[in-house]
């Protein structure tokens, strides 16, 4: 009898110790943060070239104006041959793909009689300065959107200098 009960006792004991442990267990149970606790935000390709995109490349082009006098009229004279197979530059000279570029610098722009300028350029309005051309021989299909003239540009600030000069010599 007393041994039965000393085993009850026991068992009792054992019972109760399970019992707490599994609350113990529900209550105080360990959190694992589902993330990481330091997320790296990495941009998307995308957007960050829309960044670089969204700068406009001819607000902060450097003047021209300033490398004229020392630019290179003969490697101008050879760049030409880039234009010569859709302008002409004598004088007097006849429209071909492009309008004659006799006079182009300071001439009114799509102001060549008998050349069907595209709607873009006829509207762009604005003189052939120095400045513009520089802007335009860039990128033409970005400075005026919807032009026709098919010509990627000149990327380099001294050959764009150098032609510009040459083109201002067509002219009395
Ligand atoms: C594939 C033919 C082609 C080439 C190459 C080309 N152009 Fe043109 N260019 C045109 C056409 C076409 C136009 C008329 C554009 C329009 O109406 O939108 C034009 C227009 C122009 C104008 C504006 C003329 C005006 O009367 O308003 C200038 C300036 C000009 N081109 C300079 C050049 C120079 C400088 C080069 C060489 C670096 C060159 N182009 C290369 C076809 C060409």
């Amino acid at each position: 009898m007393e041994s039965n009960k000393i085993l009850g006792a026991i068992i009792l004991a054992l019972l109760l110790a399970a019992a707490f442990s599994k609350i113990a267990d529900m209550t105080v149970h360990p959190e694992f943060p589902k993330e990481l606790a330091y997320t790296i935000e990495i941009p998307e390709g995308d957007s960050l070239g829309s960044q670089v995109e969204e700068v406009n490349i001819f607000e902060v082009l450097p003047e021209i104006t300033p490398m004229l006098a020392s630019a290179n009229l003969a490697n101008g004279e050879k760049l030409f041959k880039k234009c010569a197979s859709c302008h002409t530059y004598q004088k007097g000279g006849e429209n071909k793909v492009g309008p004659a570029m006799w006079g182009i610098v300071n001439r009114a722009k799509a102001s060549v009689d008998g050349f069907a300028y595209s709607g873009a350029l006829a509207d762009f309005g604005g003189d052939w300065s120095v400045e513009e051309l520089n802007k335009f021989l860039l990128k033409p299909k970005k400075y005026v959107p919807g032009t026709k003239m098919n010509f990627n540009g000149l990327k380099k600030d001294q050959d764009r200098a150098d032609l510009i000069k040459w083109l201002d010599n067509l002219s009395d």
